[in-house]
């Protein structure tokens, strides 16, 4: 099927590209738009060329999963080289996204007109990558270095107004967009083109250059891990030191160095499976999803409120419900108070705060829950508490509508026992703070309709949430995994290490913080609870909490917080409690490299992950990584911790773990049978294919 439809409208030929869902410039497109302009060029009776598309993009990019294969002609520059050197003018007509390759198609053009929906952006450096295809070298000479450079280096499309005051595109259209591109490749014909970009360097003054090199210079202090940012640099400063065609090709060169890097690949796997969640195997991709436009939100607590601030801010009515007046007085307040920063911030207008808190009514009892499409109940973790709320919501709330527990642990049947309706009835478990952070663990319980599940996961996107579906389970995904880390962390104090060290190996890593900082921000007690509520023990943290260092907010727990630092400082009172723990249990305490304590952190949570795909709790590997990217810092360009494993080997990963049970003793260290598998058949998590949950 052609990519590319060629028609005339007078004098002006119009090549359509057609290549759903988002033009992106595979093989076969690049191919046709390479035909159909020297087809239009070399026709006598066309004295202008429009490049147009269909759909909702212009051009999303470059095919992604084109990369990492060899390379297939027409390359894209050479495609790009043919556009620019036409001898009759080139417009694109942009509608929709023009990203990456898709901007760089229209920067070779001799003129732009955007419509005025339009996005534009070089989003690369999200990839790993810069653009490949001339944007480093074009885009300044359109509108100087200093400012192509921030749009690159942040990757953030830019609206059709902006684009013109940047110098961007020539025109914004006010209607129909390819109509206003025939009128100017008119006046282009009429008057002359101006130079292309290859021709220009008006912009590239010697002030542009010094104002470059300062952002440069900021860049690359802040480029941490990725090497992204220091091509980028290099790439564009290229533009004031070297040829057009030279610049072109340091361009390609540092392009494709980065397209090898694992960063990038991590990168670009977590694009798909960040789309992959979509698709939920065992529900038909026919089924819709019923409508919400109300919602009630049971308990006002921190996490009640924080989700009552997804629906306002997705403009949804939410009722946020308590029992009693003054607990959602309380709530109601937090709610304020949290907008409040957001307007002092700058991130919010005083108006939309006004818009969004009239969208949360405050009410008392859950009678007021009555006509909610959906109700997610945010009460106190315990299973006699939500069984009673969803016995009462049963006889309350209207038929057909959503019962979602926000539980992190309990089993979600047994919540739906408590009604008549279990096929309404799954979890969403948010994070905290709900209103900031984007994973959704959407629970399937058995006997859940299947619409029910398609709904909440489309809520879940309306929200602005990355909603996985996962299977049911004590922890479900994420916190069963966490609480691998955590057993992991309380090992290796016994054994040796100590908090900072520990928290160095992962913020080496590239965590924004270690377990301990976690543990302290989130407040040591709630584990503890939750341990002494099974009957478990983990001796250091125990005693930490038995001496009432709950974390940061009692000014110490792992580390010290001084005068409320938010960053912990070692604490030798912890440091000798533990190595008294250590000694009470006759364990000679022995230093571990960062290393081995990165090891014996995410190795045990991989095993996790092998047995949460064994039991049918997460659909793929995939699914995983995106639960730990959204969910719990996990840093992109290492991909999720499946994606890590895969890269590290699962042969490699199968004989540490080995070794950490026969040292420790621990048998839930022993590889899971799936992990032995997948190793002894030289695999990786990337070989499964997807199964319900
Ligand atoms: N390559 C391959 N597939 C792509 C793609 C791309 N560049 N962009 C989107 N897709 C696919 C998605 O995987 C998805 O496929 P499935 O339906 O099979 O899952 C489908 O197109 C629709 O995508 P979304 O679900 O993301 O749709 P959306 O409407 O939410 O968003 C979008 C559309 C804004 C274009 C978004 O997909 C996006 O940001 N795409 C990536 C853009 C990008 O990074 N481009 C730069 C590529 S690198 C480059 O161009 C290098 C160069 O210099 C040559």
């Amino acid at each position: 099927m052609e990519t590319v439809r060629l028609a005339r409208q007078g004098e002006i030929a119009i090549a359509t590209i057609d290549n759903p869902p988002v033009n992106a410039l595979g093989q076969a497109l690049r191919a046709d738009l390479a035909r159909v302009l020297s087809e239009a060029s070399t026709d006598p009776a066309v004295t202008a060329i429009v490049i147009a598309a269909a759909g909702k993009a212009f051009i999303a990019g470059a095919d992604i999963s084109e990369f990492g294969k060899p390379p297939l002609a027409p390359l894209l520059p050479d495609v790009l080289d043919a556009i620019e050197g036409s001898e009759k003018p080139v417009v694109a007509a942009i509608q929709g996204v023009a990203l990456g390759g898709g901007l760089e198609v229209a920067l070779a053009c001799h003129a732009r007109v955007a419509a005025a929906s339009a996005m534009l952006g070089l989003p690369e450096i999200k990839l790993g990558l810069i653009p490949g295809a001339g944007g480093t070298q074009r885009l300044p000479r359109l509108i100087g270095a200093a400012k192509a450079f921030p749009m690159m280096l942040s990757g953030e499309p830019v609206s059709a107004g902006k684009a013109l005051e940047l110098g961007l595109v020539d025109e914004v259209a006010g209607g129909d967009v390819v109509a206003a591109a025939v009128t100017l490749a008119q006046a282009l014909v009429a008057k002359g083109a101006p130079e292309p970009a290859r021709e220009r360097d008006d912009r590239l003054t010697a002030k542009d250059r010094e104002a470059f090199e300062v952002l440069a210079a900021e860049a690359s202090l802040k480029s941490g891990d990725m090497p992204n940012a220091m091509a980028l640099i290099e790439a564009v400063r290229a533009a004031f030191t070297l040829s057009f065609a030279e610049g072109l090709a340091a361009e390609r060169a540092l392009f494709t160095a980065l397209l090898a890097d694992p960063r990038s690949k991590a990168l670009r796997y977590v694009f798909f499976a960040e789309r992959e969640i979509a698709r939920v195997p065992g529900i038909d991709s026919a089924v819709k999803p019923r409508e919400i436009a109300r919602a009630a939100v049971i308990g006002a607590g921190t996490m009640g409120g924080g989700i009552a601030m997804c629906f306002a801010n997705a403009g949804i009515a939410v009722t946020l419900i308590e029992q009693e007046q003054a607990q959602i007085d309380n709530g109601m307040n937090r709610v304020a108070a949290i907008y409040e920063m957001s307007v002092t911030r700058g991130s919010l207008t005083p108006a939309k705060r006004d818009e969004r808190v009239a969208l949360i009514t405050p009410a008392v009892g859950l009678g007021a829950a009555a006509e909610a499409d959906i109700v997610i109940e945010a009460a106190f973790e315990e299973m006699g508490v939500k069984q009673q709320i969803f016995g009462a919501l049963d006889a309350i709330v209207k038929p057909g509508a959503i019962l979602a527990s926000n539980t992190s642990y309990l089993d979600v049947p047994t919540i739906a026992a408590a009604t008549t309706r279990p096929q309404d009835v799954l979890g969403m478990h948010f994070f905290s703070p709900a209103n900031v952070m984007k994973l959704l663990e959407i629970v399937r319980p058995a006997g859940v309709a299947d619409d029910a599940v398609v709904t909440a996961m489309a809520l879940g996107r309306r929200l602005g949430k990355v909603p996985v579906v996962v299977g049911n389970g004590f922890g479900f995904v994420g916190n069963r995994m966490l609480e691998a880390r955590t057993r992991a962390t309380e090992r290796l104090l016994v054994a040796g290490a100590l908090p900072h060290e520990v928290d160095a190996a992962l913020t080496g890593f590239g965590f924004k913080m270690g377990p301990c900082a976690m543990a302290d921000l989130a407040g040591n007690d709630i584990g503890w609870r939750s341990r002494k509520a099974r009957g478990k023990t983990a001796a250091v943290a125990d005693a930490i909490c038995e001496a009432g260092w709950f974390g940061q907010k009692t000014g110490r727990g792992y580390f010290l917080y001084p005068d409320g630092a938010r960053t912990g400082q070692r604490d030798p009172e912890v440091e000798a409690l533990i190595a008294r723990v250590s000694q009470e249990k006759g364990v000679t305490r022995r230093s571990f490299t960062a290393d081995e304590i990165l090891s014996r952190l995410l190795d045990p949570m991989v095993n996790e992950g092998a047995r949460i795909l064994e039991e049918g709790i997460a659909a793929r590997p995939g699914d995983i990584d995106v639960i730990w990217l959204n969910g719990y810092n996990w840093p992109a360009w290492r991909g999720g911790p499946m994606h890590w494993a895969d890269t590290i080997g699962l042969g490699v990963i199968v004989a540490r773990l080995e070794a950490q049970a026969a040292e420790t003793g621990d048998t839930a260290l022993e590889p899971a049978p799936l992990l032995r598998r997948l190793a002894a058949e030289g695999k990786g998590f990337a070989d499964l294919k997807a199964r319900p949950v």
